[in-house]
C-alpha cells in the first residue's frame, strides 16, 4: 500500500517535472517568435536599439498591466507567470526610472481593472491611464532624455473594436500623455500592446521617434519587447495588414458592424488589394511594411519557367551593419486587362537566416503557375490569362522593383468548378473598369440545391447490430471503418454525432469538448473518447490549470516565420500530451477583412497565402508533437458583433479568392484532420448547415475527409429554409458536416435532436448519417494511433 502510494508519488514528481520542463521550452519558444513578431513602424535617427546602460523612463499602465492575449475563447490561458514589460526592460542592463515604475506601481494598485468575471468578455477595450500631466513628464525628463510609452488595447469574442476613442482611436488621456510627453524628451518610444491595428494619426502630429507594434505577446511578451529594444534581436517583423490614415478609409467600413446582414461590397479588394489598386495615398504604413536595425539588398537570377512552376533565385545581402534577418516578399502584378483584378498579389514569402554585415543568402522559390490563377465567376473557373506578369523580390507591397518578367503565352482554364456558394440576395460590388473603382452587380444564385443533394447522397450500409468488432480492430486494420460503422444503431450513430461539454467530466478537468464512445452504447465498441480545447493562443483550461501563453495569431503572422510557428506549435503540442488533450480548437485563419473584428487577434492576417501558410504551420507543428488541431472558422467569421445571427452575403468570386483560399492553401500545405463551422449565415444558409459550403466546396471540391465540427451551440437551418435551431442536427449532416458541439449532457439528447424526425420523413438518410461517423471514427483512429 505505502509502496504503491510512494510510486504515485514518484510518478506525480516525475509527471510535473517533466512538464514544467515542458512548459519552459514553450516558453523560449514563445519569446523569441513575440520577439520576431514586433513590427517596428518608426526609427528616426536611429532612436533604436537603446544603448547598454540607457537610462528610461516607462509611461503607459500597460508596462505593468501587460495584455498577454484577447479576450474569449482565444485568450483564456492561465499561465504560470507574466512577463509584463517593465520586468523585461529591469532584466537588461538599463536605467529604469525606478520613482516612475513606483508611482505607476502604487497608483495601478489603487486603480485596478473591474472586470466582472461572471460576464463573458467584459473587459474594457482600453484602461483608465495615470495622468501624465505636465509636472509628472517634466520630473521624470529629469531622470532621462528617453520615454518609452506602452499604448494597450484589447478585443476578442464578442467585442468588436469601435472607430471611438478607447477603442481604434487614442482617447483624451492618451493624447495628453503623448504631449505632455513630446515637450520633455528628446526621444520618445511608443509600444503597442494590442490586439489588432488602431488608428496611427498620431506618430506624425506628436513627431514620435520610434513606434512599435508588440501586440500581444503571450507570457513572455514583455521579455520579447526587452529584446527588441536592447537590439539584442534585430526586428524583423513585417506587417499582415495595410495601416490607412483613417478607419473610414477602409473599403469594408461602410458594411462592416451591420447587425442583421452585412454585404460585402469590397468584393475581392480586401486590405492591399483594394488600396494598391484604387487608393494608394490613403496608406500609413503599406502591408509587408516593416523596419530593421540593418538593411538588405535583394537580387532575383537564375529564373526559370516550366510547366507548373516559376523557379528562382534571390540573393539577400545584409548590406547595413547589424546582424538581422529579412523577410522576402513574392509579388504578382498581373496585366491589366482581361478579367478585373487587383493591381498586386502576394504569391510567396520566405525569411532568411540570421545574415551577419556583408553575408547573403540565397533563397529559392518555386511558385506553382496555379498562382496566376483569378476566378472566372461567368465560367465558374480558375483560369490563368494570356499577358505579361511581373514577379518581384520585395521587402513589401510598394517595393516592386526587382522584377522579372513570364509572358504567358495563352488563356488556360486550370480548374473548372461548379457554381457554389453564390448569393441569393442582390447587391453591387466594387470592381475595377478602365483602371478606375466603380460598381457592378453580383452575380446571383442560378442553381437549385436540393436537385444536387438529390443526385448525391451516399448509400446507405445495413445496420449489421453488434458482430464483435471493436474499435482497436479498426486501428489493427483487421475490419474496416464502414464493417465497425455499419454495426452502430441509429440511437448509437446520434451519440457519436454529439460532442460533450464544456467542462465534460468524461474527459480530463476544463476542457472544451469530449467525443466519441460516450455512451454505454458506443463504449462496448471500444471507442474511446477524445478530449478538444481551445485555443490558438495556447492551451485553455477552465479548471485553473496552467498552460503557456504564446503570442496571439496575427503577432505569429508578423514574424513571415513559417519554420518558427511550427516549432512554437509543437511545443503547445508537447503540453497538450501530458494534460491528456488530443485536439487543439485552432488555429483561427478568418481574414482580417476589418481592422475593427474583435477576434482578429486570433486570425493572421488580410491576405489569404500567409493566413493558410501560418495555419498549415500551426497543424504541422502540433501533428508533429502527437496531437492535431482543428482550423476554425468557416466561413466569412468576419465580425463578432451578433455573430450567431449577423448573415454575410458574398460574391462567389470573393467566397474563393479570398474567403476559403486561405483554407485551401492550408489544405494543400498540410493534412488538416478537424475543420470548426462558424455560427453566421452565409449567403443564406448558417454556415454549419450549409450544403454548398461544406458538402459542395470543401469536401467535393477541396477533397477534404477529415472531420467537421460546428462552433459551440450553433444554430442550423434545412435546404428549405426552416428556421434556424440548435436541435436540428439533421441539417447538419445533410450539409457535411459530422459532428455538434456541444450538449451538456450526452444521455439525454433525445429532445436536442431530429435525427429520428428526419430519417422517418427521408430529410436524412442513414447512408449521411454513417458518412458522418466514419469521419469520426477515422479522426479517433488518427488521435489514438500517434
Ligand atoms: C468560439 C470557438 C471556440 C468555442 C469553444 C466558441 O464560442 O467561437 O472559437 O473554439 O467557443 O470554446
Amino acid at each position: 500500500m505505502i509502496v504503491n502510494k510512494l510510486i504515485k508519488h514518484f510518478e506525480n514528481l516525475k509527471n510535473s517535472a517533466m512538464s514544467s520542463a515542458r512548459m519552459s521550452e514553450t516558453a523560449s519558444a514563445a519569446r523569441r517568435a513575440a520577439a520576431e513578431g514586433i513590427v517596428m513602424l518608426e526609427n528616426k535617427n536611429n532612436t533604436l536599439p537603446l544603448k547598454r546602460n540607457a537610462r528610461i523612463s516607462v509611461f503607459g499602465r500597460c508596462q505593468i498591466d501587460y495584455n498577454i492575449g484577447g479576450t474569449g475563447s482565444g485568450g483564456m490561458v492561465n499561465t504560470p507567470y507574466t512577463v509584463n514589460i517593465l520586468d523585461g526592460l529591469r532584466e537588461k542592463e538599463f536605467e529604469v526610472n525606478e520613482n516612475l515604475a513606483n508611482t505607476y506601481q502604487d497608483w495601478i494598485k489603487n486603480n485596478p481593472v473591474e472586470i466582472d468575471k461572471n460576464v463573458w468578455a467584459s473587459q474594457p477595450h482600453c484602461r483608465a491611464e495615470l495622468e501624465v500631466t505636465p509636472d509628472v513628464a517634466k520630473s521624470a525628463a529629469e531622470f532621462s532624455d528617453t520615454a518609452i510609452i506602452v499604448i494597450g488595447r484589447t478585443a476578442g469574442e464578442e467585442q468588436d473594436n469601435s472607430d471611438k476613442e478607447g477603442s481604434y482611436r487614442l482617447n483624451n488621456e492618451e493624447h495628453k500623455m503623448l504631449e505632455n510627453i513630446r515637450r520633455e524628451f528628446k526621444r520618445v518610444i511608443v509600444l503597442l500592446n494590442t490586439s489588432n491595428i488602431i488608428d496611427m494619426s498620431w506618430v506624425s502630429k506628436y513627431g514620435i521617434d520610434a513606434v512599435l507594434y508588440i501586440w500581444q505577446g503571450g507570457q513572455e511578451g514583455g521579455r520579447a519587447a526587452a529584446d527588441v529594444l536592447s537590439g539584442d534581436v534585430c526586428p524583423s517583423g513585417r506587417l499582415t495588414d495595410t495601416i490607412a490614415a483613417d478607419y473610414t478609409d477602409y473599403p469594408t467600413s461602410k458594411n462592416f458592424g451591420g447587425i442583421h446582414r452585412n454585404y460585402y461590397a469590397e468584393d475581392i479588394y480586401v486590405g492591399y488589394r483594394y488600396f494598391e489598386t484604387f487608393a494608394a495615398d490613403k496608406v500609413l504604413y503599406p502591408f509587408g511594411y516593416g523596419l530593421s536595425y540593418t538593411d538588405f539588398e535583394l537580387k532575383i537570377s537564375n529564373t526559370n519557367i516550366n510547366q507548373n512552376n516559376i523557379e528562382f533565385d534571390v540573393l539577400v545581402k545584409n548590406v547595413g551593419k547589424a546582424s538581422g534577418t529579412e523577410v522576402v516578399q513574392i509579388y504578382l502584378i498581373p496585366p491589366e486587362d482581361g478579367i478585373d483584378k487587383p493591381t498586386v498579389k502576394l504569391i510567396d514569402f520566405a525569411k532568411s537566416w540570421l545574415l551577419h554585415s556583408g553575408e547573403t543568402e540565397v533563397l529559392h522559390f518555386s511558385v506553382p503557375l496555379s498562382q496566376l490563377a483569378v476566378f472566372d465567376e461567368d465560367k465558374a473557373a480558375w483560369i490563368t490569362e494570356r499577358g505579361r506578369y511581373r514577379i518581384t523580390a520585395s521587402k513589401n507591397v510598394r517595393d516592386l522593383s526587382e522584377c522579372f518578367v513570364y509572358n504567358c503565352e495563352k488563356t488556360k482554364v486550370i480548374k473548372q468548378c461548379k457554381h457554389n456558394l453564390m448569393p441569393h440576395l442582390p447587391f453591387k460590388r466594387i470592381c475595377r473598369k478602365n483602371g478606375q473603382q466603380a460598381y457592378d452587380d453580383a452575380l446571383l444564385k442560378t442553381y437549385n440545391i436540393e436537385d444536387r443533394i438529390a443526385g448525391s447522397l451516399p448509400a446507405s450500409m445495413n445496420i449489421t447490430g453488434d458482430k464483435g468488432y471493436k474499435f482497436s480492430d479498426v486501428c489493427r486494420g483487421n475490419v474496416s471503418v464502414r464493417e465497425f460503422v455499419a454495426q452502430l444503431s441509429v440511437d448509437d450513430l446520434t451519440a457519436l454525432i454529439h460532442g460533450e461539454g464544456m467542462n465534460s467530466q468524461k474527459v480530463r478537468a476544463g476542457t472544451g469538448a469530449a467525443f466519441g464512445g460516450m455512451t454505454e452504447g458506443l463504449k462496448k465498441y471500444g471507442i474511446p473518447i477524445a478530449a478538444a480545447t481551445d485555443g490558438p493562443s495556447g492551451l485553455r483550461l477552465d479548471n485553473g490549470d496552467k498552460a503557456t501563453a504564446i503570442p496571439i495569431g496575427t503577432a505569429l503572422a508578423s514574424t513571415w516565420n513559417k519554420q518558427l510557428v511550427e516549432d512554437l506549435y509543437t511545443c503547445v503540442g508537447g503540453e497538450m500530451l501530458p494534460a491528456n488533450i488530443d485536439l487543439l480548437l485552432g488555429p483561427g485563419l478568418n481574414i482580417h477583412r476589418d481592422p475593427l473584428c474583435g477576434r482578429n487577434f486570433e486570425y493572421y492576417s488580410e491576405d489569404p497565402l500567409i493566413s493558410g501558410v501560418m495555419a498549415a504551420a500551426a497543424i504541422n507543428g502540433l501533428q508533429r508533437a502527437g496531437v492535431d488541431g482543428t482550423l476554425k472558422h468557416f466561413a466569412v467569421n468576419n465580425q463578432e458583433e451578433n455573430r450567431k445571427r449577423v448573415a454575410s452575403i458574398v460574391s462567389e468570386r470573393a467566397m474563393r479568392e479570398i474567403y476559403l483560399k486561405g483554407l485551401e492553401y492550408a489544405l494543400e500545405m498540410s493534412d488538416v484532420h478537424a475543420l470548426m463551422t462558424s455560427y453566421n449565415p452565409l449567403n443564406g444558409h448558417w454556415c454549419a448547415s450549409n450544403y454548398e459550403l461544406i458538402h459542395e466546396v470543401i469536401r467535393e471540391e477541396f477533397g477534404f475527409r477529415g472531420m467537421i465540427m460546428t462552433d459551440w451551440w450553433a444554430d442550423m437551418d434545412g435546404e428549405s429554409d426552416s428556421a434556424p435551431s440548435k436541435t436540428n442536427k439533421a441539417g447538419m449532416i445533410r450539409a457535411g458536416g459530422d459532428i455538434y458541439m456541444v450538449v451538456r449532457d450526452i444521455e439525454s439528447i433525445e429532445g436536442e435532436n431530429n435525427i429520428k424526425q428526419a430519417l422517418d420523413n427521408n430529410a436524412l438518410t442513414l447512408g449521411e448519417l454513417q458518412e458522418a461517423a466514419i469521419n469520426i471514427i477515422e479522426l479517433l483512429i488518427r488521435l489514438r494511433k500517434k
